[in-house]
């Protein structure tokens, strides 16, 4: 499975075989690269930027380093290698063959959630293109760029997917991918979440621990898809998609020992006094935290989803490592849910588990994030604060959460 760099656009799907989808992605190329100059990282194109190239698929090994001009940055179409004799790995038809071409009564769905995976990944490139003016050093600035020209593959990806599988409309989704931008009032992105500015640093630390680790959620469950090819596409995406939330994880644990370290000096904890030393504050910390978590958590979508039972019973999308549970049916299975009672209290809601599907995959994404506050927490516990970050309660609905500021 190695990667043909010889070719325009480099590939492990052996793309020079099929002319037709060549050409049609070599006419959308030109218009990616457009959409990067205009609405990609500001006034970095001419720069050389040490960057990892994907070299192969192989876990170990995988990627090259070296200085690219971000516009000449080889963005290709890279599957993870197919599993042998691969079977439909839960729902209905668990134990079928999985399908290597698009079932027609699937078809739509699928385009769908493509579509809505496919729009995330440019959207954060817009949402980040001016971050590259305030970098609060050289390790972020790479790590910025780093980040934003993967996303720009994830969307090579889907568009990949598009072309490859959904002929027409396929094409015109990949345009589209293109003509929607992140908080643009007439054509925004499909996602809330990706049309809220990342205006700072700290929301972009936000951004890649609480809102990368959810595409990394949302990227297992299609990992599990009985549709082989996007199984494969999403099982490469998520090597890459490790090191977006590694900057997250750790951008926010330096922004906190940096708040501990002036705590120290100062010998205060007064917020206004840890701004005026250069710092940010925890509680300002905290409200970002509420912010980029809560509306993380709205891109899981309801709790109860007769989508989320379709999707399952169909095989079209799993839970993450599907393999870990011992029942990939759930015919019968019931699940507890937390409703409000419309009495300002909350009620227990028995309901079948596949209708649940989307809380249960949200709940290990709590348990995920918990694990991030939790090595915080251990910083600011051993600098002797009684200070302690928090998640925010997941009921708490997301319109009432506005945007942060350390401003
Ligand atoms: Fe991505
Ligand atoms: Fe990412």
């Amino acid at each position: 499975m190695s990667i043909d760099y010889a070719e325009r656009i480099p590939n492990n799907v052996e793309l020079g075989s099929n002319r037709t989808l060549q050409r049609a992605l070599e006419q959308w190329q030109p218009a990616f690269l457009n959409w990067w100059k205009e609405m990609g990282p500001t006034d970095f194109n001419a720069a050389d930027v040490y960057l990892r190239t994907a070299i192969s698929v192989d876990s170990k090994g995988w990627a090259n380093y070296g200085h690219v001009r971000m516009p000449d940055y080889r963005w290709g179409i890279f599957l993870a290698e197919p599993e042998h004799d691969r079977r439909v790995g839960f729902g209905d038809d668990l134990g079928e063959p999985a399908w290597q071409q698009v079932p027609g009564e699937h078809r739509s769905t699928l385009r769908r959630l493509i579509v809505t995976q496919g729009d995330t990944e440019p959207a954060s490139v817009e949402q980040q293109r001016l971050l590259g003016h305030t970098a609060p050093s050289l390790y972020d600035l790479r790590n910025l760029f780093q980040v934003n020209v993967e996303e720009g593959r994830h969307l090579w990806a889907m568009v990949y997917l598009l072309h490859a599988y959904f002929g027409r409309d396929g094409r015109e989704e990949a345009e589209q991918l293109l003509e929607r931008h992140s908080g643009d009032p007439d054509k925004p992105r499909i996602l809330t979440t990706f049309n809220e500015p990342i205006s700072d640093w700290l929301s972009f630390f936000m951004f890649t621990f609480f809102t990368d680790r959810d595409g990394k959620f949302q990227l297992k469950s299609l990992a599990e898809s009985s549709f082989d090819p996007l199984a494969r596409t999403c099982r490469f995406m998520l090597t890459e998609e490790a090191h977006h939330m590694f900057v997250g994880d750790t951008g926010i644990s330096r922004v906190t020992k940096r708040t501990l370290e002036v705590m120290r000096e100062l010998g205060a904890d007064e917020p206004e006094a840890i701004r005026r030393a250069g710092a940010i504050d925890l509680p300002t910390i905290q409200r970002y935290m509420n912010f980029w978590f809560s509306s993380s958590l709205d891109l899981f979508g309801s709790e109860a989803s007769s989508n989320a039972a379709a999707y399952f019973a169909q095989g079209i999308k799993g839970r993450p490592d599907e393999k870990k549970y011992d029942d990939h049916v759930l015919s019968a299975a019931t699940f507890s849910l937390e409703v409000p009672d419309g009495a300002g209290g909350i009620r227990i809601d028995r309901v079948p588990m596949r209708n649940a599907m989307n809380e249960v995959v949200r709940n290990s994404y709590v348990e995920d994030c918990e694990r991030g506050l939790a090595r915080w927490n251990r910083l600011i516990e051993a600098a002797g604060h009684a200070f302690r970050f928090a998640l925010p309660s997941t009921r708490t609905p997301m319109n009432a959460a506005t945007p942060p500021t350390t401003r």
